[in-house]
């Protein structure tokens, strides 16, 4: 059997990675820091805990040598070297890195979005040859170009598939933007305000997709950066739909013609312009096709959002859902904009 090691195992495209690849046959160690084990996996799946920044420690799992190294939190040039120096010891790597690191060629990115006129005009959809922003340390895009430069070099002593995820959703998200919809529904609120006209769109990416891109890229060795996203971008209106139609609730909508007003209107898929990316490279390199629609995926999002959250404090399970969008859940801001 093939052999494969699983960094950052336990979380959310973790998972179903593992999941992926144990189900195509190969022998997964499955590493992270708290050696976490999900349900779904087989007990051929061997867990370790590995904290990735003790480099002889992440040696010691490589062992004699893996055909595959995946890795799901790899952020800058050192992650990017510990990999690479492993060469020799590994068949192939696939790492994730994000399409944050896209640039519009006019100097606008992630990392100009809250500036004025700051929002990146990207093409839609968005192909890996488009420009990103310039390597360096000084933000997580800059970082992750960074990190994507150093393991490319590698090319001919370790080949790597480089996969960038959009808006990732599945179960035990850090980051559960479908929570938006979710616990409006929880919360019995019928009526819902979305800015735009409810027409943004801000491509998902499956967690269950990812982990497909990782077993077709495991079983193709090769040099290669891919977009990795879900087979269909819906507008915020389609995914509210969606979860709505989940959870058997009827809502109905206010629509603003343009931006948030304050908090009102805004959700995590809030974006002024579409960013969409072009799926067709994974197609014709790895013979890519979703395995779940964004609609088939929701489900098991739904449960686990619902159980997780359970009449608790939003904050206190997803923090980082929190700071990232600390006002999410205005609902009486929302009640003042719907009733003038
Ligand atoms: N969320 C998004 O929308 C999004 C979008 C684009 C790209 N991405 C990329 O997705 C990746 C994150 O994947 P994810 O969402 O699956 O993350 P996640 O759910 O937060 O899971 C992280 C995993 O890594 C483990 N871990 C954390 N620190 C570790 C360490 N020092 N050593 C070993 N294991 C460690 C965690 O388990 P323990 O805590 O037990 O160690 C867990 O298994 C990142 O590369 C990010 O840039 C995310």
């Amino acid at each position: 059997m093939k052999k494969a090691v699983v960094i950052g195992a336990s979380g959310q495209i973790g998972r179903p990675t593992v999941e992926a690849l144990a189900g195509d046959g190969w022998e997964v160690t499955a590493a992270s820091r708290g050696g976490g084990r999900d349900r779904a996996w087989g007990d051929g799946v061997r867990t370790v805990r590995l904290d990735r920044s003790d480099h002889a420690a992440l040696a010691s799992v490589v062992g004699d040598g893996c055909d595959l190294l995946v890795d799901m939190i790899a952020y800058d040039t050192a992650h990017a070297r510990q990999l690479t120096s492993l060469a020799g010891r590994v068949g192939s790597a696939v790492v994730i890195s994000t399409v944050s690191v896209y640039d519009d060629g006019k100097g606008r990115n992630f990392d100009t979005l809250h500036e004025p006129d700051g929002f990146p005009a990207y093409p839609v959809p968005v192909p890996e040859s488009r420009p990103t922003v310039a390597p360096g340390e000084g933000s997580y895009s800059a970082r992750k170009v960074a990190l994507e430069h150093e393991l490319l070099a590698a090319d001919g002593k370790l080949p790597v598939t480089v996969l960038r995820p959009g808006a990732v959703h599945g179960p035990y998200s850090p980051l559960p933007r479908e929570l938006y919809f979710v616990k409006r529904n929880l919360d019995g609120r019928r009526r819902r305000v979305l800015s735009y006209q409810g027409e943004s769109r801000f491509h998902p990416s499956s967690a269950r997709n990812i982990a497909e891109l990782v077993r077709l890229a495991a079983a193709r060795p090769g040099t290669r950066v891919l977009n990795a996203c879900d087979g269909e971008a819906p507008t915020v209106a389609e995914i509210g739909a969606a979860v709505d139609a989940v959870m058997g609730a009827e809502t109905e909508t206010a629509l603003l013609d343009g931006p948030p007003d304050g908090s009102v209107g805004r959700t995590p898929w809030s974006v002024p312009l579409p960013v969409v990316f072009d799926m067709s490279a994974a197609e014709r390199e790895l013979g890519y096709r979703p395995v779940v629609s964004y609609a088939e995926s929701l489900p098991e999002t739904v449960d686990w959002l619902t159980d997780t959250l359970c009449g608790r404090d939003w904050r206190e399970c997803f923090p980082l859902l929190a700071q990232a969008y600390p006002d999410l859940f205005d609902y009486a801001a929302e009640d003042a904009r719907l009733a003038a």
